[in-house]
């Protein structure tokens, strides 16, 4: 998707440093050709060689160096031919030195000659992030067409949780994609997303259900639909639509089966979100299994409630999945052995990655999960709102979207 585009990525002295090796990593595997440009102080944090094999370019930290000596004027033939230019993680110095014109190391001289857009994502403390001087800097920048990607709150280096920390190099990612044509990601493509706890119906008044709130699917829809993809949002959720999403407004597991069928052939990608009931009631005396009229009264003797399976929604598609591109996503709640269950149902239901959690998830913003793929890698991610962990997933769907 970035084939053909060289990116030039600048590298200064965060301890966020080790995060840039995850941004070269997943550019190279959108085809772009990277040129790693590090400050002095970087290569203290982060040993160029690592750099330099995980984007198969020398990495320049002497423009004076005998390696480009090839190239007869080092910083100007890279920046003419960088499609883009990307500093992450920026330091304090190093964004008050691009606002000041300096060019005295190969990341600032590098960067005054670029003509083309200019990324940077800064990191640091958030008293120096909050500092009036980064402050004005950071406005400046702006003015020098510089865009400004986070930084975003969470915990740092020094252990405080605040503001200052670097983007997540997936949606770093993201933003080089957008700038460059916004071909990554999921532009063009169509998403099909269940969310919310169906409600299998016991009587006109009770029914069967679970605490899912569907929060966590309508950040996903949003999300996809921020990336450009056409999103189909079939909810059992009591939330309200979002814009410019075609929501499918469904109560129970076989509603919920119906219109996932008829959505799922023309869908690329397919994140099943819903907590779709495991069970629902099985009416007496009830061919058609149509909700009873009359409200069963309260007896003395109790009530004894007969259950049968619903069709398992996630196993159904799983079976279905032919063509070679499409994605399917699915989410597995555990109270025990997480990712055990977890990798049994990624394998049962032949998805391509599952996204495991556990109950604090339910009704709240934020989200602590695991991804596990279908090599049987499993990636933790940190507490953090819906929204990111929405992008999160996005990103790798649509890294398994890639032809
Ligand atoms: C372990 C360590 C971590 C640092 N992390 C940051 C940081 O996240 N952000 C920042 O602006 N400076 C950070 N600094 C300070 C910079 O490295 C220092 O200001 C340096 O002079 C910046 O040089 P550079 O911009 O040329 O890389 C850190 C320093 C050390 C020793």
């Amino acid at each position: 998707m970035l084939t053909g585009k060289t990116i030039i990525l600048g590298v200064s002295s965060s301890i966020a440093a080790y995060k840039a090796c995850e941004i070269v990593s997943r550019l190279k595997k959108l085809g772009a050709d990277v040129w790693v440009v590090m400050t002095e102080s970087a290569t203290k944090l982060v040993a160029p060689l690592t750099f330099r094999t995980l984007s198969g370019n020398s990495v320049i930290t002497d423009l004076f160096s005998e390696e480009l000596a090839k190239l007869p004027v080092p910083h100007i033939s890279l920046a003419k031919k960088a499609s883009l230019m990307l500093i992450a993680p920026a330091t304090a110095n190093t964004i008050a030195k691009l606002v000041e014109g300096k060019a005295d190391d190969p990341l600032t001289t590098i960067a005054l000659a670029i003509k083309g857009p200019k990324l940077i994502a800064p990191a640091m403390n958030s008293a120096m992030w909050q500092n009036v001087a980064t402050a004005k800097n950071i406005k400046k920048l702006k003015k020098l067409n510089w865009q400004i990607l986070g930084p975003v709150e969470g915990k740092l280096a020094c252990g405080d949780e605040d503001i200052g920390k670097m983007m997540e190099p997936a949606e770093i990612v993201v933003e080089v994609a957008r700038w460059l044509g916004g071909s990554v990601g999921l532009k063009g493509r169509q998403i099909l997303v269940t969310a919310g706890g169906t409600r299998e119906a016991i009587d006109p008044v009770r029914y069967i259900s679970n605490r899912s709130s569907g929060k966590m699917g309508y950040a996903i829809a949003i999300a996809a639909r921020e990336q450009g993809a056409e999103v189909t949002l079939i909810s059992a959720a009591k939330l309200p639509d979002p814009l410019d999403i075609k929501v499918v407004r469904v109560e129970t597991a076989d509603e919920m089966l119906k219109a996932v069928l008829k959505y799922y052939d023309e869908a690329d990608v397919v994140v099943m979100a819903a907590a779709v009931a495991d069970y629902k009631y099985q009416i007496p005396n009830n061919k058609l299994q149509t909700i009873p009229k009359s409200k069963i009264k309260k007896t003395k003797q109790g009530l004894v409630l007969s259950l049968v399976p619903t069709e398992d929604i996630l196993k159904t598609i799983g079976k279905m999945k032919g063509r070679k591109d499409k994605v399917i996503v699915g989410f597995a709640l555990e109270t025990d052995n997480l990712i055990k269950n977890a990798k049994k149902k990624l394998i049962d239901k032949n998805l391509d990655f599952i996204v495991a959690n556990q109950p604090a998830t339910f009704d709240s913003d934020q989200i602590k999960f695991s991804i596990i793929d279908k090599s049987g890698k499993v990636a933790d991610y940190p507490l953090q709102s819906k929204d990111q962990a929405a992008r999160a997933i996005l990103d790798l769907a649509a890294c398994w979207c890639c032809p």
